[in-house]
């Protein structure tokens, strides 16, 4: 208690010493994206470690999974002239697995981001990072990141290390209200992962950086569930299982192009693209079968495979600071929780 006391007189000076020295600019010089990475890395890894159970180091974000399942991915011989680029260049059609996952509760029943994560194989040309013939995409149910930068980014991982995660988003000097409000909002209870949109959030390149995109993966089942199938920790996990026996699911797979910049910008991951000026179209269909996916195998399995926006052909590359983070991290937390321990 009083350590806490502490330590917001601390910040209540700091604050007050920046606005009377005018040393401390709104706008902070921006990090270098090795320095971003390394901090960053040590406090993934701190609070991993701290965070394992049993054998299972888990991920720093979305560590639940939900389920891990294979798919179909098939490009559309449709896909207008201007979006026919590199994937989705011809129509083809290529074996999926995919992870669904929670971005921070173990219990499926509470409020939370989802996420889902897709990865192809069988892909033609040469991949930016990673795996040849593989291309991940990596998406939220919330067309928006909760921060804007990296740098905020690193303020949030920072603050939860320290276990003050209201503190970054209350600090009086500098407040992340915004960021507590796309946190409020994309935090829902959900009755099935499959009727769910997800979006990439950030942007990546179609063809060449000249043309930066979305993406989005829509439902299209014939299928709704309607209400938690078995509630309780595991229900989303549950729920795929009972669609599946029901029918087939699908997924529109679609991107969203730039159009206008300052409105939709590339640096900043907390502005959601509008949809009106620049709507979402379908390229490929995501389908997924009846399967076998809650053993014990494949749930361990699915908290061993690693995903990275990297992982991609250059005709898609990653665009911006936020990607450009992201290739590092992603890579060392996958080393670190796949480590052989002892
Ligand atoms: C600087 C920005 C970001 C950092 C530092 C970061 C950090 C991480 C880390 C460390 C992991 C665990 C990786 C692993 O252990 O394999 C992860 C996973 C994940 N992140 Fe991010 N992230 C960032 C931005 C984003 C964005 C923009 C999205 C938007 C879709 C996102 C969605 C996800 C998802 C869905 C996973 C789970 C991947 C899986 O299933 O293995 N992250 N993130």
């Amino acid at each position: 208690m009083e350590m806490n006391q502490a330590k917001t007189r601390t910040s209540l000076l700091a604050g007050i010493a920046c606005g009377l020295l005018s040393a401390c600019s709104s706008e902070p010089p921006l990090a270098s994206i090795d320095q971003l990475v390394t901090d960053m890395t040590q406090r993934i890894e701190a609070i991993t470690a701290a965070e394992k159970l049993g054998d299972v180091v888990p991920r720093f974000n979305q560590p639940k999974t939900i389920a891990c399942l294979d798919g179909q991915f098939e490009v559309h011989d449709d896909v207008p002239a201007d979006l026919k680029k590199g994937l989705f260049a011809k129509a083809a059609s290529y074996p999926a697995r995919l992870r669904f996952a929670n971005a921070s509760e173990m219990d499926d029943s509470k409020k939370d981001i989802r996420g889902l994560s897709i990865k192809l194989s069988g892909v033609q040309g040469d991949v930016l990072w990673g795996e040849q013939g593989t291309q991940d995409f990596i998406l939220n149910s919330y067309p928006a990141l909760f921060v804007s930068t990296p740098e905020d980014f690193l303020g949030f991982i920072r603050a939860r290390q320290q276990d003050e995660k209201l503190r970054f988003f209350l600090n009086p000097f500098n407040a992340h209200l915004k960021s507590l409000w796309i946190v409020f909002k994309a935090r829902q209870k959900n009755n099935s992962p499959l009727d769910m949109q997800f979006w990439s959030t950030v942007p990546f390149a179609l063809g060449s950086e000249q043309q930066a995109v979305k993406y989005s993966a829509i439902p299209c089942s014939g299928y709704q569930t309607e209400q938690p199938v078995n509630p309780g920790s595991n229900q989303l996990r549950s729920a795929i299982k009972a669609h599946l026996q029901q029918q087939p699911a699908c997924f529109h797979f679609a991107v969203q192009t730039q159009a206008d910049p300052p409105s939709m910008p590339i640096e900043d991951a907390s502005v959601i693209w509008d949809e009106e000026q620049s709507p979402f179209i379908n390229v490929a269909t995501l389908t997924l079968e009846d399967q076998s996916f809650d053993t014990p195998q494949s749930l361990a399995q699915c908290e061993r495979i690693s995903f990275n926006p990297w992982q991609s052909l250059a005709a898609h590359k990653p665009l911006g600071r936020m990607n450009e983070v992201r290739r590092a991290v992603y890579a060392n937390a996958e080393k670190f929780r796949n480590k052989e321990r002892p």
